[in-house]
């Protein structure tokens, strides 16, 4: 087994975290300086969650790198979290909402000609015929979840333990036992206990589902149809199909989150499947990385909507800039040239010769970890097997990057060694996940590069 202790990690860690600090002086003059102004002197909490103790300040982004103020330039396998999943400055959807805004504005409360192009475009990839545009994944998921609520007549949503969804009460939530808790940190929940309006099952876990679904309680299933957020959980085979199978026979709509699995292909990881849903959601890239979310319906549900129209629009649900032009343009270039089935062919065939040279580091090192992929996402964990379900995943990390993630966060000592060696060597991951996304002009070097600073880093941990 390897030769990995807590102390050794602590030690390097903290070499590490010194280091960041010297070499990122003027990262961290603004961040102090931003202290002023921004709450945790960052716009969006998130951007506090970077190892290291504040965030690099950006000065250009292009393609796969990013260059920061103090000069050093980085292989971004974040990509923003699946945001920047086109690639920074993309120049398909750089000139296209470029010449959106030039010509025809930003946002006019009136729709453009490309939602044709664009509407026809998503039924032909997700199946479903009829869609909305929101500005967000989470605003696509808390609309509609209302929908489901008030089609259906029901006040529940189930969904996987340890999942996440965005900014959605309903699912920010997870289950210990039979009790469900809202996640630590969350403000304002609409429920102190959030058993009010969710019931969690453990994803794979096809017994509980149809527990769950035969109350005839449940309003909605939301789900990714393969789990992202506490590393990547894969559906077990039939999962999907009968989970599609048991919400028609109980009368559930099911919702689809393909956010982040979208990284399995040009249709997502659903797309290629004998599988629609009844409703659809995706964000984050669809719009190039403008802000951009789609929300889809099927038949039943577009038409009942569709009903609410003439006397009303619908309240609590988009939002002004919802559907804006500039957003609609950026979809289409995203679709039209950046998300296609050639991009994707080479982006995923990189990230599995990643997946490959972290496989091969993982047995030279005697490692009790795993690496795993979905298309052009590569994620390794400190675990020796991939879990089944999120509760299973949520306690499953080795003792040398243990963390209690009620009273500390989500970021073990290990995860912020990998982040900080990585990061101090020009490679960014995604804060809180070992997780590589591979972009459309990465290069094959580029994946070599990131597979060595692993090595150099495991050679010093295990020495
Ligand atoms: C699966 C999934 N759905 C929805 C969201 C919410 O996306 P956003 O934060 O862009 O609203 C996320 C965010 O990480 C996600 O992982």
């Amino acid at each position: 087994m390897s030769r990995i202790t807590l102390e050794r990690v602590n030690e390097l860690l903290k070499r590490e975290e010194e280091r960041y600090h010297e070499e990122h002086p003027r990262s961290k003059a603004l961040f102090k300086e931003a202290q002023k102004n921004f709450v945790a002197g960052v716009p969006m909490s998130w951007m506090r969650i970077w190892a290291g103790g504040f965030p690099i300040f950006v000065e250009k982004a292009e393609g796969v790198y990013i260059t920061d103020v103090d000069g050093h330039r980085y292989l971004d396998l974040c990509l923003g979290d699946t945001g920047g999943l086109c690639g920074h400055a993309n120049p398909a959807i750089v000139s296209a909402i470029h010449k959106q805004m030039q010509t025809r504005g930003t946002t006019t409360l009136l729709p453009t000609e490309d939602i044709l192009w664009v509407g026809r475009e998503l039924e032909r990839r997700f199946k479903l015929p009829y869609w909305q545009i929101v500005m967000s994944a989470s605003d696509a998921n808390r609309f509609a979840l209302k929908a489901a609520r008030e089609y259906t007549g029901r006040r529940l949503t189930l969904a996987m333990n340890a999942t996440y969804h965005g900014s959605v009460d309903e699912t920010l939530c997870f289950q210990i036992g039979d009790t469900l808790i809202n996640y630590p940190g969350m403000m304002g929940p609409l429920f102190e206990d959030p058993s009010v309006i969710t019931r969690m099952i453990e994803f794979n876990d096809l017994e509980a589902l149809e527990k769950a679904l035969a109350t005839r309680e449940i309003a909605c299933l939301i789900t990714e149809p393969v789990m992202t957020n506490v590393g990547i959980i894969l559906p077990e085979p039939g999962y999907l199909e009968a989970m599609r199978e048991l919400t028609r026979k109980y009368g559930t709509c099911l919702l689809i989150d393909e956010t982040h699995s979208m990284c399995a292909g040009p249709r997502g990881f659903c797309g290629d499947m004998d599988l629609v849903p009844d409703i659809f959601v995706a964000g984050k890239f669809i719009a190039g990385g403008y802000p951009g979310a789609i929300l889809g319906f099927n038949e039943e549900m577009a038409s009942w909507l569709a009903q609410r129209v003439p006397w009303h629009t619908f309240f609590g649900f988009g939002g002004t800039l919802s559907g804006n032009a500039a957003a609609v343009a950026g979809m289409r270039a995203a679709l039209e040239h950046v998300l296609t089935e050639e991009n994707f062919a080479r982006m995923s065939s990189l990230a599995a010769e990643m997946e490959a040279g972290i496989a091969r580091l993982i047995e030279k090192y005697n490692l009790d970890w795993y690496v795993t992929r979905i298309g052009c996402r590569v994620e390794f964990r400190f675990s020796p097997k991939p879990p089944r379900s999120g509760g299973e995943a949520l306690f499953s990390d080795a003792p040398y990057n243990e963390v209690d993630i009620i009273s500390e966060g989500l970021t073990g000592p290990l995860e912020a060694l990998v982040h900080l060696y990585c990061a101090n060597r020009g490679v960014l991951l995604t804060p809180i996940h070992e997780m590589a996304l591979v972009g459309p002009t990465a290069t094959a070097d580029d994946v070599q590069l990131y597979v060595s600073i692993l090595e150099e880093m495991l050679q010093e941990l295990t020495a």
